[in-house]
């Protein structure tokens, strides 16, 4: 049987690092605190002069393909998880085509899935490579959600925890597994506990128009937070679990969990509950925050840099965000 296998992957960040301090400088909170609740430090903002999401998502694919030893001409699709795309729509897949250099001969796929989204992209891919339609798909998950936030002291809750950047994946076809399984997930019960509301096509006519929806703030990021933190604790254990029961391995095994960087209390709380070690849990959140469906792609290729995943480790992705959804990955590197 045809498996898929992970072979390049690269990451690219905004240069404009925002502290915790410049923050108290436009909002009432305080270092401590951000700390304290989300274990986050600093993290990086787009400049308009210089970052777009399809740009970003185009360095972070270049790396991707320098450490696969491919060229752009060598990617037949391009997989794309981003809720925060460039353009309402056409989506950032065929602007990251574009970005790349790529002629029309190849397809480009957008994937909305929130803080799961680079999951969802990456099961997708999984797929494709399966049957035997494609041999080299670069998966991404790009964000900007800093152009989104309430900077003020309304919006602290979550002003404080979103970063912007882009992650990247090469998939290719492997004998052997590469990726063992995806597990995906959603209630869209839960959709408006983590929303931005516009611009959403289902208000009439006459309250859709550019001023009004301004002039209300709706397009800004809404989010219970307290909600999103007690449904990802329960989420992100169970589908751990489901994935290592499909394929009959226990928590040991385990070489190293990247979990979505959602907040730094809810790797740690996953992390005590499954008895892991530090060495088996991967965090980033401290530099860069909640950067949504480019936070794995983010720390698996820091990890990866870092010299923590080696041939044959056991690496398992989770996620939980919007929607909600939720979604795990096991893949034997
Ligand atoms: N600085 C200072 N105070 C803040 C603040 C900030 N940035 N944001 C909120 N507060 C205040 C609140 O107004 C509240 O004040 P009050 O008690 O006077 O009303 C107090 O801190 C506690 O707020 P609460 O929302 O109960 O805090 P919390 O401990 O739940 O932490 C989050 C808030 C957002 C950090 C936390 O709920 C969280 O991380 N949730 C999950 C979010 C997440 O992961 N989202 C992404 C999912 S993919």
């Amino acid at each position: 049987m045809r498996h898929s296998k992970i072979v390049g992957l690269g990451h690219h960040v905004p240069e404009n690092v925002i502290t915790n301090e410049y923050l108290s400088t436009l909002m009432d909170t305080n270092n401590d605190w951000i700390v304290e609740r989300t274990g986050i430090h600093e993290r990086r903002w787009m400049d308009p002069a210089t970052d777009t999401v399809a740009n970003m998502a185009a360095k972070a694919s270049r790396i991707a393909l320098s450490r696969a030893n491919l060229t752009e001409n060598e990617i037949d699709f391009i997989v794309f998880a981003t809720i925060t795309p460039d353009y309402f729509f056409p989506g950032s897949g065929v602007l990251l085509q574009r970005a790349l250099g790529l002629d029309g001969r190849i397809a480009a796929l957008d994937i909305r899935n929130a803080c799961s989204g680079f999951i969802y992209a990456l099961s997708v891919a999984d797929q494709f490579i399966k049957t035997g339609m494609y041999k080299t798909i670069l998966v991404v998950g790009a964000e900007i959600q800093s152009t989104a936030l309430d900077i003020s002291t309304a919006g602290r809750n979550t002003a404080v925890i979103f970063g912007d950047g882009a992650g990247a994946v090469i998939l290719q076809p492997s004998d052997k597994p590469g990726i063992l399984s995806t597990h995906l997930h959603s209630d869209g019960n839960f959709a408006e506990e983590l929303y931005v509301k516009d611009p959403g096509s289902s208000r009439p006519h006459a309250e859709r128009q550019p001023e009004k929806i301004l002039d209300t703030s709706t397009f800004k990021v809404v989010m219970n937070g307290s909600q999103v933190f007690k449904h990802a604790i329960v989420r992100f254990i169970e589908v751990i679990n489901e994935a290592l029961d499909a394929n009959n391995l226990k928590k040991d095994d385990i070489s190293l969990l990247v979990p979505h960087q959602a907040n730094l209390r809810i790797s740690q709380y996953i992390q005590q509950k499954l008895a892991l070690s530090d060495n088996q849990v991967y965090n980033n959140i401290m530099r860069y925050g909640n950067t949504t469906a480019a936070s794995i792609p983010i720390a698996l290729s820091e990890a990866w840099a870092e010299g923590k995943i080696r041939e044959n480790d056991l690496i398992c992705l989770a996620a939980f965000g919007s929607g909600f959804t939720w979604a795990s990955a096991l893949i034997r590197w």
